[in-house]
């Protein structure tokens, strides 16, 4: 959290409270505060801080003490008031608020329930036998803006429950990391700006009315009006039932919990959940979950006394795009990449950010020294969303697109929407080089450096397979290149020609494939030569590759062609290698077919490898895993099926448990795959 200082003077307190009420205006008219939820926070403890040593200097305007700082009205009164929560930024604090919530009381709390705090907007369904009525915004917790012409695009939120009840349910309304990005794709092809995050989108989608395009959102309900004597889990539980959507169904699930320990512990594992939660979250909210604790306790005036918001740092800031740089990448792609005016978010310092491509740069606006939205979700790579166009001086200049490659000098392929030097991966021959030798791949060592600059400039080598024909004498004629590194870097490269296909192939940075899809290619064909023969329907049968997919690696084999056949005709990855088991893995049609105890599982492996597994790289881990017959992947989904979970493992380890899936420690694992350790 950012802190600001309380204000010192009547003055300073008076400007604090104009910031923090155009703040709020600007958030809740469109998301587009030039405050970050920190900030924000940060300002409106101050302003209290100063209200409480200064009680008779209160202004009318301050935001304390109401509802959305006061910003929005609307024109249908609410039934009972939509309220907001306090929050809390710290275990310490959340401990002190329960343990004041208990005292009020003058017992223990019968209970807790924890659940997420859905970084969307607060909406009210009305139903009436089972039929939705109207939807309602918060607007200022007293009154709200009718919004019933969005409710058909809110999934999760039935037109008709699955009892005829009378009933408001209450919950939060957003766009999906996934509905975020496709909102931002069909506004952008329309010709509209992109959202700057994903709340000022649901804000935007559900005030629109007639736009010629569909943008689907996603209700959560938390709670609701007329099922008040239930408690908290169970009222969730009935909502459910009801048909609405609850964060029941997400790995984030509401828990009830007796003791505070359990409560910290929750809150906990919700937050390290947060970066692969398929929507945002801002926090984690915790209730008292009984309906007489909540009656006893009652409400203020903005919030109830039985809930609060144990905030977590926001994941998007607001900072200055101070200029563009254009990378060549290894396959001759020209990617744009902003950088900023450093901002902390979530407790990384982001200085650049990726911007997609040029065209969609000219669809965002963007210009450089633009006040941007930057955003960081867990652990993808911060993303400039879009400029904040009230905020600009005059000053701003055009972001200047390179009319030559900025590596070689050549032209620029501008046919596709991401630019390419003509060159393609000619460009960048030292960079391919250095991949296709790395750990991973062919695993030579002494090519890193300058010596692939001296080889590629020196006109020995164009590819990896060039490699291959390197000659003492060529070697020892290079600058600074004696006897002993020569002999050494020829031995590597013996070592590497009987690397197994897999490597070798990875080698060749196909775009669209990588170490794992190496894996299962290079099972699935046996032999490189096979590789280079496979059509789109071949290569989309291997397992995981579409049909999307399968064009795209075609172009690139075709691209590779001589390289393909400098290699084989060189016999580089022709060795047999490892075990003698097949090559398995669901799809093989190596020798023998499937086999090994892995057969059927889907294996992700995570956190640090102990036992017989100490020595080994998460790559050889992965390549042990399909041996034995398995499939290795690096994400934890509803498909996978056993996680091998080392020392440290973190949130994979939690969604795991989460969704139930077996986890095994390493040395289990070991022994389950002993025959197969080589
Ligand atoms: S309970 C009387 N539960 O956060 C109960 N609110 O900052 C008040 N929110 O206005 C709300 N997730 O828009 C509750 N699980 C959750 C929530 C949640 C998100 C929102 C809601 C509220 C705001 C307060």
């Amino acid at each position: 959290m950012t802190d600001a200082a309380a204000p010192t003077s009547r003055t300073a307190y008076a400007d604090a409270v104009t910031t923090a009420v155009q703040a709020a205006a600007a958030y809740y008219a469109d998301g587009s505060s030039p405050l970050g939820d920190d900030e924000y926070d940060a300002l409106v403890r101050a302003i209290e801080a100063y209200e409480s040593a200064n009680p008779d200097q209160l202004l009318p305007d301050s935001p304390t003490g109401k509802v959305a700082g006061g910003a929005v009205t609307g024109d249908v009164p609410h039934s009972v008031p939509m309220l907001s929560l306090d929050n809390v930024f710290s275990a310490e604090e959340l401990a002190a608020w329960a343990e004041g919530l208990e005292r009020r009381l003058g017992h223990p709390v019968g209970g807790w329930c924890v659940e997420p705090k859905l970084d969307g907007l607060a909406v009210a369904a009305r139903y009436r036998a089972g039929r939705l009525q109207q939807l309602l915004t918060r607007g200022d917790g007293l009154a709200g803006e009718d919004i019933s012409h969005a409710a058909d695009a809110v999934l999760g939120l039935p037109a008709e429950l699955t009892e005829p009840v009378d009933l408001e349910l209450r919950g939060e309304v957003l766009l999906t990391h996934r509905q975020f990005e496709h909102a931002n794709q069909v506004r952008t092809a329309h010709g509209g700006l992109a959202f700057a995050h994903p709340r000022s989108g649901a804000a935007g989608t559900l005030r629109a009315k007639d736009r010629p395009y569909r943008i689907e959102l996603t209700f959560f309900a938390y709670s609701a009006v007329g099922l008040d004597d239930l408690g908290h889990a169970a009222l969730l539980e009935r909502l459910a039932d009801l048909g609405a959507n609850t964060a029941a169904s997400t790995p984030a699930r509401p828990v009830r919990c007796e003791t505070l320990a359990q409560v910290q512990q929750r809150v906990a594992e919700i937050a390290d959940l947060r970066a692969s939660l398929e929507f945002g979250i801002d926090g984690v909210v915790v209730k008292a979950d009984s309906a007489a604790d909540q009656r006893q306790a009652g409400s203020g005036s903005r919030a109830p006394r039985w809930a609060v918001a144990r905030k977590l740092a926001a994941q998007h800031k607001v900072t200055r795009l101070l200029a563009v740089e254009w990378n060549v990448g290894r396959t001759g792609i020209i990617a744009p990449r902003a950088v900023l005016e450093p901002v902390v978010i979530d407790g990384v310092t982001v200085s650049y950010a990726t911007l997609h491509n040029p065209a969609d740069i000219t669809r965002r606006g963007l210009l450089i020294g633009d006040q941007v939205f930057v955003y960081r979700a867990g652990d993808v790579i911060p993303r400039v969303e879009a400029p904040l166009v009230a905020e600009r001086t005059g000053a701003e200049t055009p972001i200047a697109f390179p009319e030559r490659c900025p590596r070689c000098g050549d032209a620029i392929d501008t046919t596709e929407q991401r630019w390419r030097c003509v060159r393609g991966r000619g460009c960048r021959a030292v960079a391919s080089i250095r991949y296709a030798v790395g750990r991973d791949q062919l695993d030579i060592e002494g090519l890193g450096g300058t010596r692939a600059v001296q080889l590629v400039e020196g006109g020995l080598v164009s590819d990896v397979a060039d490699l291959f024909t390197l000659t003492r004498d060529q070697l020892l004629a290079l600058e600074r290149m004696g006897a002993v590194s020569t002999d050494n870097l020829l031995a590597a490269i013996e070592t590497a020609r009987n690397a197994p296909l897999h490597r070798v192939f990875c080698a060749l940075g196909v775009r669209g494939t990588g170490r794992t899809m190496s894996r299962r290619i290079a099972a699935h064909f046996g032999s490189m030569a096979a590789i280079r023969a496979a059509d789109e329907q071949a290569l989309a049968a291997v397992d995981g590759i579409g049909t999307e997919k399968a064009k795209l690696v075609v172009a690139e084999l075709a691209e590779l062609a001589p390289v393909l056949d400098k290699l084989i005709a060189q016999q580089v990855g022709t060795a047999v290698t490892g075990p003698a088991v097949p090559a398995a893995g669901s799809g093989s049609v190596g020798a023998g077919g499937p086999a090994g105890p892995l057969v059927g599982e889907a294996v992700v492996v995570t956190g640090a490898m102990t036992g017989a597994l100490a020595e080994l790289s998460r790559t050889e881990v992965n390549e042990l895993v399909e041996r034995a017959g398995g499939k290795a992947s690096s994400s934890v989904s509803k498909r996978t099926t056993l996680v091998v979970a080392g020392e440290k493992a973190g949130s994979k380890r939690a969604k795991a448990e989460e969704l139930g899936v077996r986890i095994v420690s390493p040395e289990d694992f070991a022994a389950l795959v002993a025959d197969y350790l080589g």
